[in-house]
């Protein structure tokens, strides 16, 4: 078996470690080094130190990323990645409704469970996501009848024990998900057939929102609790409603101790609208988060579209812009951090959604760092 290995190295191929086996590889990997020591002058590797950099030890307030336990399990690169470069975890999917309370009462937390041990072991911060938001749910809160004290029941239910369970595990939640309509800054209400409506605010009143909160805090008092929505930076309509929802709990003496802006941006965006956002949600003294960033680069859909330096470039200059202005708007006291939603493109959510390719993250489809991940760690540390 050591012979076997020793050979591969000498030959050059890559030998990528198991996670559970981890010393006993590394202990191989040194007696390689020795034995093709003696064969063959080694190739010098060159090592700048921006490729040794890390995210997490430039920036000066938590950088995340959402994350996904199977790739965690099943790819190294992934796994490597994302247990060296950040120092806060998401999860992408896996403490949503759908995936907690897959049937009325019947709790799921083992893959949540997964990444809050994952998150422990590297030394990360868990934002926990999201326990309330019109979307992601199960086909029986959809269909679900009962009068109001029964849906009432249900909604308390599912965050006292989702929230009950990740108690002094997660440090913060995203409570309530994408509650104002993008047309005119009210609430989602009405049409729950067309898809974007709410379901939570049709069958509860309007105040849901600041009942999820009070339910989230009591069944974990010591986590920060956050609303959480997109379009922010480009609509200043439901930015201002936004403004006036939390400013509005936060009078009323609701717990929320932040704001998550998604950012789900493209290099076409205009950054004005980012820096004013910023500015104005950091005005409400609130933490702020940059929840969920990802910077398209085919925003019209272009279906043969293929990635050029130029498009990698304007890219690299938006994280690093996305990144400055975060620290350059929002004082330290007020930083939650800033977190891309996963971190290559083979895990991106955007090319499925839109149905088109693109390259919105950091790291290539192949784990590569791109142009990307050095504008973002120049703008993290600048
Ligand atoms: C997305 C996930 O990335 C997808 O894998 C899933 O199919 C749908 O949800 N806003 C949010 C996130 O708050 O939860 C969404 O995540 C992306 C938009």
């Amino acid at each position: 078996m050591k012979k076997h290995l020793i050979k591969l190295a000498c030959h050059s191929t890559p030998i990528f470690l198991n996670r559970n086996s981890r010393l006993p590889v590394l202990f191989v990997m040194l007696l390689i080094t020795y034995s093709c020591k003696k064969k063959e002058t080694p190739t010098p590797i060159v090592v700048t130190p921006t490729d040794t950099t890390t995210l997490r030890s430039v920036a000066p307030f938590p950088v995340g990323a959402a994350m996904n336990p199977d790739l965690i399990k099943d790819n190294t690169f992934y796994y490597k990645i994302a247990s060296t470069q950040y120092s806060s975890l998401t999860p992408e999917n896996v403490m949503k409704f759908a995936a907690t309370e897959p049937a009325l009462n019947q709790f799921s937390f083992s893959d949540g469970d997964y990444l809050v041990s994952f998150a422990a072991q590297n030394h990360m911060r868990v934002h926990a996501h999201n326990l309330i938001w019109y979307t992601s749910l199960p086909d029986w809160v959809v269909n679900f009848q009962g009068d109001s004290l029964a849906w009432e029941s249900m909604f308390k239910t599912h965050i006292d024990s989702v929230a009950g369970h990740y108690k002094g595990k997660v440090a913060s939640w995203d409570v309530v998900n994408e509650a104002i309509r993008d047309d005119n800054g009210t609430l989602r209400n009405q049409d729950v057939s067309a898809g974007d409506g709410s379901i939570w605010r049709r069958h509860l009143g309007p105040d849901y929102i600041a009942r999820a909160f009070l339910y989230a805090h009591a069944a974990d008092p010591n986590a920060l609790l956050f609303y959480n929505d997109y379009g922010q930076e480009y609509d200043v309509v439901k930015l201002d409603s936004i403004i006036a929802l939390v400013t509005g709990l936060k009078a009323r003496g609701i717990p929320i101790s932040g704001i998550g802006m998604e950012m789900h941006i493209n290099v076409n965006d205009n950054n004005t609208g980012i820096t004013t956002a910023l500015q104005k949600l950091a005005a409400t003294g609130l933490l702020i988060h940059i929840s969920e960033l990802d910077i398209s680069l085919n925003p019209s859909n272009n279906q043969s579209m293929v990635l050029t330096d130029a498009l990698e470039q304007a890219q690299s200059a938006e994280y690093q812009f996305v990144a400055e202005t975060y620290r350059a708007a929002v004082p330290a006291a007020q930083r939650y951090g800033i977190t891309t939603w996963e971190f290559s493109d083979a895990a991106s959510w955007i090319p499925i959604y839109y149905n088109r390719p693109d390259w919105p993250l950091p790291f290539d489809a192949s784990y590569n760092k791109k142009a990307a991940f050095y504008g973002l760690l120049t703008g993290l540390q600048k």
